[in-house]
């Protein structure tokens, strides 16, 4: 039984998340997307929020015979994945500005616990520009975010935007 942890914000899931995530479907029989909670950071949407989205747009995704899982973590990743008997840690590179980042948590983790690997995915050329940051940001100052997110992160973030 080969399980991957898929860590991130996801505030909210994009389609880069998605590419990744059904790319790692095919390396692993069950995926953990574990959305991190974090006390320091002012997330749009609160993490059960982030964790029913993920689970409705999760359910229109190619999975095959993957199973498919979303959890909150707190603390450290490493510990996370223990826990939850985890082989690896999924990240999603977009661009070689991602690589020096990914590189340094991919060898602090691997520091703290050895057995647990990470795997870089390469997300489609059509999303390597796509970041949850950019879509809230151009989102709010009026632009159209089709085709980055699905329709019913969309229409979240409209509520959201609008005050629900
Ligand atoms: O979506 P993000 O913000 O790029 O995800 C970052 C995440 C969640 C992978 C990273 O911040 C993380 O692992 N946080 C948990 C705390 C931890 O383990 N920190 C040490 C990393 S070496």
């Amino acid at each position: 039984m080969r399980r991957a942890i898929y860590p991130g914000s996801f505030d909210p899931v994009t389609y880069g998340h998605l590419d990744i995530i059904e790319r790692s479907c095919k390396l692993f029989d069950e995926i953990i997307i574990a959305v991190l909670v974090n006390p320091e950071k002012r997330p749009l949407f609160s993490i059960e929020e982030r964790q029913s989205m993920l689970l409705e747009v999760l359910a229109e995704i190619d999975a095959g015979r993957c199973r498919l899982r979303v959890e909150s973590f707190e603390g450290l990743l490493v510990r996370f994945a223990v826990e939850r008997r985890a082989n690896a840690i999924i990240r999603g590179i977009r661009a070689i500005s991602d690589y020096e980042y990914e590189l340094q948590m991919a060898l602090m983790n691997r520091r703290l616990e050895p057995k647990i690997e990470t795997v870089f995915l390469m997300a489609a050329e059509a999303y390597s520009y796509v970041s949850s940051r950019l879509v809230k940001e151009i989102y709010q100052l009026g632009a159209a975010v089709q085709g980055l997110v699905p329709p019913s992160v969309e229409a979240r973030m409209q509520r959201k935007f609008r005050k629900e």
